[in-house]
């Protein structure tokens, strides 16, 4: 399928945010008998085209789950692998944000990281505020933790009573849509603690391949894939637009 055939179909199925749970990294890294760092680092190329390319279709809307609140676990060496790599991404940033027209929000607890790295991850979610797409980057996150993080916010404010709407605002991606799409690679089939509650009508879309072997096509395969799905939101067909979402 071609770029012009993707954007007609995320135009008339009206797909506005896709999430990636980019898995399989390490297993990519073992088949080729290198340390499980170099599968972040070739998982880092793959992001940019994956992004890159989910914009190109006119999806507005892309999440990244890079690093849980479970990912600490690893090894010292690989959580500094990956945290390099995260710096690099902000290295590069405005001039890339720019020339994609992407503004950047990091969805999580930003407290783990070092006072010079927060410093650095608020001044590119100021400097993109006002790009047209959005790109979430979902580090140090966990969805239970958002969940609690947007309870004690209400509870602090001294809600009693709050709406769905309500809630949503309070959470790490008050700024954007319901995903349409959640994606996960390498053949694992759970959520593993990702948008949790933003996932309630998100279709699924898994695939064997591993992170760091994604690329256009399998975009492509995405868009076309989520097309062909009716998504009914608990309605049933004909009857009413559907429930939507209309951030
Ligand atoms: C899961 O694969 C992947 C991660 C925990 C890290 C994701 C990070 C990147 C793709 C690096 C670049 C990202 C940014 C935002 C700069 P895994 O290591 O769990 O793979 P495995 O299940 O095969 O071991």
């Amino acid at each position: 399928m071609s770029l012009e055939e993707s954007r007609r179909l995320v135009a008339e199925h009206n797909i506005r945010h896709i999430a990636y749970i980019m898995d399989g990294n390490g297993r990519w890294a073992k088949k080729r008998g290198l340390p499980r760092e170099i599968g972040h680092i070739a998982g880092k190329d793959a992001f940019d085209r994956v992004v890159t390319y989910t914009v190109k279709t006119g999806v507005r809307f892309v999440t990244l789950y890079a690093f849980s609140t479970e990912n600490w676990k690893r090894s010292q060496r690989e959580v500094n692998a990956l945290m390099r790599l995260f710096l690099a991404l902000m290295r590069n940033g405005k001039k890339d944000l720019d020339k994609r027209d992407i503004r950047l929000v990091f969805l999580g607890d930003k407290s783990a990281f070092k006072p010079s790295m927060v410093k650095r991850m608020e001044e590119l979610e100021e400097y993109s505020k006002d790009h047209t797409f959005v790109m979430n980057v979902a580090l140090n996150y966990g969805g239970r933790a958002e969940i609690l993080h947007a309870v004690n916010t209400l509870l602090e404010k001294g809600e009693k009573n709050v709406t769905e709407e309500q809630f949503s605002s309070c959470l790490y991606s008050a700024l954007s849509p319901d995903p349409d799409v959640i994606v996960r690679t390498a053949g694992e089939q759970r959520l593993s603690n990702f948008l949790l509650w933003q996932a309630a009508y998100s279709e699924f879309y898994f695939t064997d391949k591993y992170w760091p072997d994604m690329g256009e096509q399998d975009v492509d395969d995405i868009i076309l894939a989520i097309s062909k799905r009716e998504r009914r939101f608990g309605g049933v067909p004909g009857e009413g637009a559907g429930k939507g979402n209309d951030k």
